[in-house]
């Protein structure tokens, strides 16, 4: 898979750092608020298994499904959502995890719906952040990383459903997704 890869981006030892660091943070944050973490399909799968552990506080855990990206490298700002969340959130403290805030598109969309269920607090963690990207005012609460604009892979995030796997995070050569 190295192959596909013009460089390793953000090693296994930073992601890990700073996972434990934000989840050091959200356990401080969040004591006695009994909060509800949500994962944010697919991408954030590895982001949220490694930030739940590190967070030292009872918590419930649930998941939204959300898609706006085909099989290319641009966001056509049109949101897939699949609302199944399990656990009712009214009066909750809920915390959303994110993989990546690119456009702003899917996180703003995730946070008006949110919203409307009337939770007590709202507090979004991203692992990474593309600010110069950005088309949609949003507000992020904990960024991982904050890097410029180029496609990553790796750590959850995927390219045509691949790379999810990578345990840190690579960009793609530019070659593998122009063809
Ligand atoms: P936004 O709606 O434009 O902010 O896009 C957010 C979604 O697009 C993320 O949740 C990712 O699934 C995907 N995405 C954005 N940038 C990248 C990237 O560099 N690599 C992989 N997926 C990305
Ligand atoms: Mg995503």
């Amino acid at each position: 898979m190295e192959n596909f890869l013009s460089d390793i981006f953000i090693d296994e030892e930073k992601i890990q750092a700073k996972v434990q660091e934000l989840g050091c943070q959200l356990t401080e944050d969040l004591e006695n608020k009994e909060p509800v973490f949500i994962c944010i399909l697919k991408g954030s799968i590895l982001f949220f298994a490694d930030l739940i552990r590190e967070v030292k506080i009872p918590l419930e855990v649930d998941f939204l499904k959300a898609s706006s990206y085909g099989a290319g490298t641009e966001s056509p700002g049109i949101v897939e959502m699949a609302f199944d969340l399990k656990i009712d959130l009214t009066d909750r403290h809920v915390v959303l995890v994110e993989d990546i805030v690119d456009s702003g598109h899917t996180l703003k969309y995730i946070q008006n719906f949110i919203r409307k269920l009337k939770v007590a607090s709202l507090t979004t963690c991203t692992l990474l952040d593309k600010p110069d990207r950005r088309t949609v005012d949003v507000s992020v609460d904990y960024s991982c990383f904050v890097i410029p604009d180029a496609f990553v892979v790796g750590y959850g995030l995927d390219f045509d459903q691949k790379f999810r796997n990578l345990p840190y995070i690579g960009i793609l050569k530019e070659s593998y997704y122009s063809e």
